[in-house]
């Protein structure tokens, strides 16, 4: 809920409260936004007094109204059946959020829900070796803004990339690398990741037909986790050669973690992990393996191979102790793909059965796909790599720029503004749902209008635009009584609801409220510019329309910089 009304309703509830001998908590609980128009901002249904007072509710209502004295803020009260309605001074209200938004700037929306309480998000997390696909490219785009979302929320915050850097995988790595007939020191120098991906690829397929090479796959990978010189050296070239190219896409989106530690961390943690399955006597053989069965429809979770070797499950079980007794977490999220469901259901649950009470604060926070694209061009779909789609929105938005462009850094401008429409685009509907994005057709995303990033960065620089216009500083004396208008009221009550929106993405786990909350204060704006001029030539109305305008421009400001996407002034 957002601050400004929650002051508003704290007066009601206590004034109702006193006046009628209520409890403030509860009246504070009934207090409801009305479900049609015309019956004032705020809502009192009387029905849950009417047994304890013995009275009908719409007697109730009118004892209330009658009591209850309007002050400021709260102009009038009156009964309509059975409900109390508040109606807020107009004026007052935006004179109330004008001056938070004006005062907080940068930090309007910031709140303190979260304070003394850490949020571990587990994000990106792409492979060594292989490609950084879109899957991650979600993830990353997702992880990235629930961090910011907390953190203005006042949650510390650890983002960690579990980088998917061990497993059965890098054996079959290695034992590609190293047949002899298969070497290409050229290619290798050259092209290094697309080099190692088609090895991999090769391996994969040459092991349908020979099951010798799975057999030295698993001894490799044996290797590596005994600490083996030669596979150590080997998994460290593909490690940092991957590094390179994950770093220039985390560059590209403006991505930071705090940790990157990924699963080849836990390599010496482990041990723990099944000697604390063993002493809690959830551990059980099966088929040579060691196992935690999870419940009766859910497949088990498998510690040890029946050749000793750790498993995904394993990494993330010691992945999971690790950052509890590390950063003693309030929440760790995991954001990762809706196809690892049962991958995830099957670790809390395990988590659960070694008596970690705190598995109940684990949570996958899982998100569709891009149908249109494969990462292995596969089911003729066409491929497209991460670092295609974005380097394409790029050169999509430069295009687009050089038609109209007389603005200084147009091609750093069309940077920001292709990059922001793949984010946007990602964030904009409910995170389970398939992004909508066809790779034939870059216009749906990019454009200046629609459901678009471009289309609020545009509002955004427009703006900013006439408040340069205006040429004299943002003040918040003005007349208040001039921005009362309905198209005012309406852009004041979206400002207004702001906080309470970000406190509800958080709350959801759900960054596409923040996407579409900027979407409508867009269209909000954009219909106010069609009914009211704002650089008029009456100073007053002038000055009053111009602090609206520019706190409009600071909101979506915030809002972008929690997506992801820049904001340039000019565009
Ligand atoms: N590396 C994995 C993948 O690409 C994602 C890891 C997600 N995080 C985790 N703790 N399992 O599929």
């Amino acid at each position: 809920m957002n601050p400004l009304v929650q002051v508003v309703l704290d007066d009601i509830a206590q004034q109702v409260a006193t006046r009628m001998d209520l409890e403030v908590a509860e009246v504070r609980s009934l207090l409801e936004v009305p479900r049609e128009s015309g019956r004032g901002d705020f809502a009192l249904p009387c029905f849950p007094f009417a047994r304890v007072m013995r009275r009908a509710p719409q007697q109730i209502a009118e004892e209330i109204a009658t009591a209850f004295e309007p002050g400021p803020i709260i102009q009038s009260c009156q009964a309509t059946g059975p409900f109390v309605n508040f109606t807020l001074d107009p004026a007052e209200r935006a004179r109330r959020v004008l001056g938070a938004i004006h005062s907080g700037g940068d930090d309007f929306g910031s709140q303190d829900i979260g304070s003394g309480k850490t949020v571990v998000l587990d994000y990106s997390s792409p492979n060594i070796a292989k490609p950084f696909h879109v899957g991650h490219l979600r993830s990353t785009v997702i992880g990235a803004a629930l961090i910011r979302v907390y953190r203005s929320l006042g949650y510390q915050t650890i983002g960690v990339n579990h980088l998917g850097d061990w497993g059965t995988q890098f054996g079959h790595m290695m034992a590609a690398y190293s047949r002899e007939d298969w070497k290409d020191p050229e290619r290798e120098a050259s092209d290094p990741i697309p080099f190692y991906r088609e090895l991999y690829a090769r391996f994969n397929l040459e092991i349908e037909r020979d099951a010798g090479l799975a057999e030295e796959g698993r001894n490799w990978f044996r290797r590596l986790e005994e600490g083996d010189q030669e596979a150590r050296e080997l998994w460290k070239k593909f490690h940092d050669v991957s590094m390179i190219e994950f770093d220039r896409i985390y560059r590209k989106l403006g991505v930071t973690f705090d940790h990157f530690t990924g699963e080849s961390f836990y390599n010496d943690k482990m041990d723990r992990v099944v000697e604390e399955a063993r002493s809690r006597e959830v551990a059980v053989e099966s088929e040579g393996a060691l196992v935690i069965s999870v419940g009766d429809h859910v497949p088990p979770v498998m510690l040890l191979k029946s050749n000793g070797t750790t498993t995904y499950h394993t990494r993330d079980l010691a992945a999971a102790m690790y950052r509890q007794e590390t950063f003693d977490f309030e929440m760790l999220l995991y954001v990762v793909g809706e196809e690892q469901r049962l991958h995830f259901q099957q670790l809390f649950h395990a988590l659960e059965r070694m008596g970690f009470e705190w598995a109940a604060r684990c949570r996958h926070v899982g998100f569709g796909r891009y149908p249109n694209i494969s990462s292995r061009g596969q089911g003729g779909k066409r491929f497209v790599g991460l670092d295609e789609i974005l380097d394409e929105a790029i050169r999509r938005a430069k295009e687009k720029a050089s038609e109209n462009s007389d603005i200084e850094d147009a091609s750093g401008v069309a940077e920001v503004v292709g990059i922001g429409a793949v984010i946007f685009n990602d964030l904009k509907n409910n995170r389970k749902k398939d992004v909508d994005f066809d790779p034939e057709d870059w216009n749906t995303i990019l454009e200046f209008r629609g459901d678009t990033g471009p289309y609020v960065q545009y509002s955004h620089a427009r703006t900013a635009s006439i408040i340069r216009k205006h040429g004299a500083p943002v003040s918040t004396r003005i007349d208040y009584q001039l921005l009362t208008t309905p198209e005012d009221r309406t852009l004041v009550s979206l400002l207004e609801s702001y906080p309470g929106r970000l406190a509800m993405a958080g709350q959801e786990v759900e960054p596409s409220l923040v996407t579409r909350y900027l979407l409508d204060l867009t269209k909000a704006l954009s219909h106010y510019y069609h009914k009211h001029k704002v650089l008029v030539e009456d100073p007053p109305l002038r000055a009053a329309r111009i602090l609206l305008i520019d706190c409009a421009r600071q909101v979506i400001a915030n809002g972008l910089k929690i997506l992801g996407v820049a904001a340039p002034e000019r565009m």
